[in-house]
């Protein structure tokens, strides 16, 4: 009768184990790396899932600046991160830069014989590379980065299991960045059509040159200072360069007249707030920055417009848009009148506070201002 070398069975079993552990690790690790669109969000990911899947001491994904013909170290796990992340290689320079310009993988398990391994990162982070497993990140064929895992720990070294799991994880990352890109991209685009929208309908008012643009810079730099989420900024940002979008529908012989407005005509211009509102509700995307656009002439003490909120009521993108708006119209020239110095302007932001203006969005811009950015 035959043997049966239960020895031999019990770790083949432990192995087969390891192996579904690891591919169910690799499946979840692909779930959280495509679950965010945010492409500093992915690189993160990305380094952790390396260091993770291949249980190393440190993970580093390495990006490929097309026009220098460089890599550099975006992030890097481990305790020398702030160091790691200045340095940059040649393609072709170093292990990582093999890669790159190759596009194939590589396993180098000792390091010092390696005529390709660059001790330059090592040397400035005083780290000790042991072994390494490097392989490319590619979309459509076009190495994008390279995804790197050192030293293995429990002081094994990485074989061919590591090089196929690590390649699948490459490729999720590659999915990951380029799905990250495009909707950066979509995003940018959209913002800067709407932009060009804004600025297209203050070219028909020759006295607000580059107001768009100021009320958006002063608006973000005020939202620095109030905590807010990093989703109400992208919404603030929209609202500040759309605010004055319904001033589309008013009249040029009311918004290009160099004189004073009287009462009548200002209310022609009173309209803007809820017309602006108006165009942008057919957009279902945007209907988050509704309220900025609408509400950006109210005031804390109720007396402004369409409404007339009063306090709490007023939405908070409105608030810090009313505040930008105002102090870019103080600032800049008008044919009937200079613009303020920036002095003089802060000092009437700060006697309106409470009453035109929330009180924490005038503190917010007189911090922004005293730090020089605005
Ligand atoms: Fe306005």
């Amino acid at each position: 009768m035959k043997k049966i070398d239960l020895n031999g069975l019990v770790s083949k079993l432990n192995r087969i184990e390891e192996r579904v552990e690891r591919l169910a690790l690799l499946s979840q690790l692909s779930q959280i790396l495509n679950s965010t669109l945010n492409h500093q969000e992915v690189r993160r990911r990305a380094m952790e899932a390396a260091t993770q899947l291949m249980k190393a001491e440190v993970g580093s994904l390495l990006l490929v600046n097309e026009e220098k013909q460089q890599l550099y170290f975006e992030v890097a796990l481990g305790d020398r991160e702030e160091d790691i992340k200045t340095i940059t290689l040649n393609l072709g320079e170093g292990i990582a830069g093999w890669v790159a310009q190759n596009g194939k993988p590589l396993i180098v398990n000792d390091p010092e014989k390696d005529s390709r391994f660059f001790k330059g990162v090592d040397e400035r982070t005083e780290f000790k590379t042991r072994n390494l497993i490097c392989v490319p990140v590619k979309v459509k064929e076009n190495v994008i980065g390279v995804l790197e895992a050192i030293n293995k720990q429990r002081k094994e070294e990485f074989d061919q299991e590591d090089l196929s799991l690590f390649t699948s994880l490459a490729d999720q990352v590659a999915i990951a960045l380029d799905n990250a890109r495009l909707y950066q991209e979509l995003e940018e685009m959209f913002f800067q059509t709407a932009e060009s929208l804004a600025i297209a309908i203050e070219k028909r008012d020759p006295y607000t040159g580059g107001h768009t643009q100021r009320v958006t810079l002063y608006s973000l730099a005020i939202a620095k200072y109030l905590q807010l989420k990093p989703v109400e900024k992208k919404w603030l940002k929209i609202a500040s360069v759309l605010h004055d979008i319904g001033k589309i529908g008013v009249e040029d012989k009311i918004l290009r007249k160099p004189e004073r407005l009287n009462p009548e005509e200002f209310n022609a211009i009173k309209h803007h707030s809820d017309m602006g509102a108006e165009i942008i509700e057919h957009v279902r995307q945007l209907k988050e920055i509704v309220p900025g656009v609408k509400y950006h002439h109210e005031k804390i003490d109720g007396s402004g417009y369409p409404n007339g909120l009063k306090g709490e009521d007023i939405p908070i993108l409105a608030k810090i848009v009313a505040v930008a708006d105002t102090y870019d119209a103080m600032t800049t020239d008008r044919p009937y009148r200079k613009g303020m110095a920036k002095d003089v302007a802060i000092e009437e932001l700060k006697r309106c506070s409470g009453t035109q203006f929330d009180k924490e969005v005038v503190e917010a811009f007189i911090q922004a201002y005293q730090r020089g950015e605005i």
